[in-house]
């Protein structure tokens, strides 16, 4: 995409968001424990499913000290019902992680997230663009769907390189400004 364009479009994105953005829980706060959470929990899951989750959580976990001192039965029982239990287990893992080598504060860079348990490429990249504003690209369901469309790609996007593909365009199309905004606004035109 010419850097016209690429302008225009973030334009028009961050505009978008601004009117018609979705408001959800977790998008109103910058908190990284709180944003990180909610991925984890809406990897697999709609956001309708993962909102009573989340509230009940932050209540009885509001940090991510509170998180990794807590027994992981008790981390299980509030998870039920969710699935996918080693999300949970990972959960636990990686908040005992974040206070015991980054002395409690999340990282900010998409590389040293991606060492802790449960944080993929995409979670790596919400949590430094919603919670740090870094200009990190992210590919998931929804921005699938739009990039997809938005190149015409008439492979599976599941493929190898389709993936390629699509990490490229948005990296490329990512803002250095309000990278985070950009990001939540391709999930909800996506949806
Ligand atoms: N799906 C995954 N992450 C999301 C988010 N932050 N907002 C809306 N849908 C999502």
């Amino acid at each position: 995409m010419e850097a016209a364009d690429k302008r225009r479009f973030r334009g028009a994105v961050l505009e978008w968001y601004d009117q018609h953005g979705r408001k959800l829980p977790w998008r109103e706060s910058a908190d990284p424990y709180r944003i990180w959470l909610s991925e984890v929990m809406l990897q697999q899951t709609t956001v309708a499913a993962v909102v009573p989750y989340f509230e009940r959580f932050t209540a009885r976990f509001p940090d991510v000290q509170s998180l990794a001192t807590a027994d992981v039965d008790e981390v299980l029982r509030l998870w039920e019902g969710l699935g996918y239990y080693s999300r949970a287990r990972n959960l636990h893992r990686a908040s005992q992680a974040v206070v015991s080598e980054h002395l409690g504060q999340f990282p900010s860079e998409v590389e040293v997230l991606r060492t802790l348990p449960g944080i993929g490429r995409y979670t790596a990249g919400a949590i430094s663009s919603f919670a740090f504003d870094q200009p990190a690209a992210i590919v998931e369901a929804n921005t699938e769907r739009l990039y997809a469309r938005l190149l015409a790609l008439r492979d599976d996007v599941r493929s190898t390189a389709s993936q390629k593909l699509l990490w490229q365009f948005a990296e490329e199309l990512v803002p250095d400004k309000r990278a985070g905004d950009f990001n939540q606004a391709l999930m909800d035109i996506g949806s």
